[in-house]
């Protein structure tokens, strides 16, 4: 049996009323404020597949390489394929894709990344893990045309821009589905 907290009718509903109103949660909490468009742009940088968001500048891999001796070589060693942390070049022949059957083989930007879009998104969003976004956005293309070449994906003398990236053929494009999900109601 539900206690009772009243006995009057008019206590009771004012009672009732108060339980009610103290369930809802409050309209605001009195806290924080509103992000400014400054803030929300700064956080607003995903890349879709087909290059949606990539903002304006270039790059190419003669300007990447001085930036990855400086800001990435020591992790991912100096071609890319020494490490000590994650492999980023290489190829598997004949572009198979054996990571069902192995799952030791290399995945690597050439032998998995399914596009070419999400390079830029990466490293721009988490790389050097030390300093998160600190790469200018010219930085991030020279940087990404860098590694696209050394996986043999572009040519040397490529430039990599919010037109030409989203073109780039990747291997492993066909072994991975669309992700269609959408997002505010718009597809992406
Ligand atoms: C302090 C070490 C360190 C530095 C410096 C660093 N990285 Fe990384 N990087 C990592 C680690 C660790 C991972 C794996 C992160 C994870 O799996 O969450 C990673 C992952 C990556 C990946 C994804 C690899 C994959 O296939 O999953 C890319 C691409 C990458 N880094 C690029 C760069 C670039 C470009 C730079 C230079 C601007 C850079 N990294 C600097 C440590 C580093």
């Amino acid at each position: 049996m539900t206690p009772r907290l009243c006995t009057a009718a008019a206590a009771c509903a004012f009672a009732a009323s108060v339980i009610a109103a103290a369930q809802q949660p409050p309209a605001r909490l009195g806290i924080g404020r509103p992000a400014t468009q400054e803030e929300i742009a700064a956080r607003d940088i995903d890349v879709g597949p087909d290059g949606a968001g990539l903002p304006p500048g270039r790059g190419t891999a003669a300007d990447g390489a001085p930036i990855y001796a400086a800001r990435c070589a020591g992790c991912h060693g100096k071609t890319g394929r020494e490490g000590p942390n994650d492999t980023l070049v290489g190829r598997i022949p004949g572009d198979e894709f054996p990571f069902a059957r192995d799952p030791k083989a290399p995945k690597t930007i050439g032998s998995y990344w399914p596009y070419a879009t999400t390079v830029f998104d990466y490293i721009r969003r988490a790389m050097p893990p030390d300093k998160p976004g600190s790469l200018k956005d010219d930085e991030v293309y020279n940087l990404t045309a860098y590694l696209l070449a050394l996986n043999d994906l572009i040519p040397a003398d490529a430039v990599i821009d919010a037109a030409t990236l989203p073109k780039v053929k990747m291997p492993a494009r066909d072994h991975f589905k669309p992700d269609t999900r959408t997002e505010r109601g718009k597809p992406r």
